[in-house]
C-alpha cells in the first residue's frame, strides 16, 4: 500500500507529549514485529510537518474524543482546528498524488475541513471511512440470512458514519437475489438491521470501554484497498456535489467505483424507495448541521 520505498509514518496527536511518544515506540514495535512483507520503513514524529511529508496516501485515524459533558457541538469545533491544521499541512507538503482518508470522529465532517484548507489538492481526493459501516451490515445481513457472508454483495452505505447513516438494503443481493426476496421481514430490515449497524460502534464501547480498534484498522485497509483497485464498487464518504439529494458541500457515505489507482466515480444510478429518501433526508440533516455548526472553521 504504501510502495516498496515508502516509509510508514506514525504520527499522534493530541495526547501529552510523553506518553504519547512512548505510546507510539509501541506501536512501531508492533509493526516491526508484524513483519509485513511491504514495511520497509518507520518514522516516529509529532510533528505533522514531517509526518506527511511527500506522502501518498494520508490516513488520519486519530481525533479527540468526546469528553464528559461534551457537547457534540463542541466536539465538532475541537475536531474542527485539530483537522484545519492536518489539512492545511498535508496540502503544503504531501506528494503531488496524495490521497487522504478520514477516520477519527467525526469522520466526515473533519474530512470537509480538512479539503476545504487544501489550494493544491482537489477536495476528491479526501475521503472518510463509511467501511467499517458496509462490513458490519454486510455481516448482519448474512446473520439474519443464514448464509456465508461473501454471498452478500452491494451493500452500501449513504450519509453520515453515525447512527442516522443508511445501509441501503433494497439493492442488495445475497446469493445473487435481491437480499429483501431472501429476508422478506421488512420490519426487521427497516428497524433493527439499520439500528444495529447505525449503533455499532457505541455497542462496542459499551462493550468493550474503548472505540472500535480491529475492525476499524481492517475497514480502513479494506478502504484504501478497493481505492487501488481499479474496478473495485465500495462505500465511501466523499463531498458529495449533490448526488442523491445530499447538500452539495458535505461529505456523504455514497457508493464509489474506482476508476484508476486512488480515483473513483460515484455510482448514481440506485433508485430509492420512499422509506430511503427518508433516510437520505435524515442523515443529509445531520451532515448540514454539523456543517453549520463549524461554518466558522470553514473558508
Ligand atoms: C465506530 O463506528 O466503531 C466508531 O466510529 C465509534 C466511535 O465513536 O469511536
Amino acid at each position: 500500500m504504501f510502495g516498496p520505498d515508502q516509509p510508514v509514518i506514525l504520527q499522534l496527536i493530541e495526547a501529552p507529549i510523553e506518553k504519547a511518544m512512548k505510546a507510539l515506540e509501541g506501536v512501531a514495535m508492533e509493526l516491526d514485529d508484524c513483519a509485513f512483507p511491504l514495511l520497509k520503513g518507520i518514522v516516529q514524529t509529532d510533528d505533522a510537518k514531517i509526518g506527511f511529508k511527500d506522502a501518498n496516501w494520508c490516513l488520519l485515524i486519530g481525533a479527540k474524543p468526546r469528553g464528559p459533558g461534551m457537547e457534540r457541538a463542541d466536539l465538532l469545533k475541537d475536531n474542527g482546528r485539530i483537522f484545519i491544521t492536518q489539512g492545511q499541512i498535508i496540502d503544503a507538503v504531501a506528494a503531488e498524488d496524495a490521497r487522504i482518508a478520514v477516520v477519527g470522529n467525526p469522520a466526515n465532517t473533519n474530512c470537509m475541513i480538512a479539503a476545504s484548507q487544501a489550494k493544491r489538492l482537489p477536495a476528491d481526493r479526501f475521503t472518510a471511512m463509511v467501511r467499517l459501516d458496509q462490513n458490519r451490515a454486510q455481516t448482519q445481513l448474512a446473520k439474519k440470512a443464514g448464509v456465508d457472508l461473501t454471498t452478500v454483495k452491494n451493500i452500501f452505505i449513504y450519509g453520515n458514519h453515525s447512527p442516522s447513516m443508511f445501509p441501503a438494503f433494497a439493492h442488495a443481493t445475497i446469493g445473487g437475489r435481491p437480499a429483501t426476496e431472501v429476508i422478506t421481514d421488512s420490519a426487521w430490515l427497516q428497524g433493527p438491521f439499520c439500528e444495529t449497524v447505525g449503533k455499532r460502534g457505541a455497542a462496542i464501547i459499551a462493550a468493550r470501554g474503548a472505540s472500535s480498534a480491529a475492525s476499524a484498522a481492517n475497514a480502513l485497509v479494506d478502504h484504501v484497498r478497493e481505492l487501488v483497485t481499479p474496478g473495485a464498487i465500495h462505500s465511501i464518504a466523499v463531498k458529495s456535489n449533490g448526488v442523491y439529494g445530499f447538500d452539495a458541500n458535505v461529505w456523504a457515505g455514497v457508493p464509489v467505483r474506482t476508476t484508476t489507482p486512488g480515483s473513483y466515480e460515484v455510482i448514481t444510478d440506485y433508485k430509492m424507495d420512499d422509506f430511503a429518501k427518508s433516510k437520505l433526508a435524515a442523515t443529509n440533516k445531520e451532515l448540514v448541521e454539523e456543517r453549520a455548526f463549524v461554518a466558522d472553521l470553514i473558508p
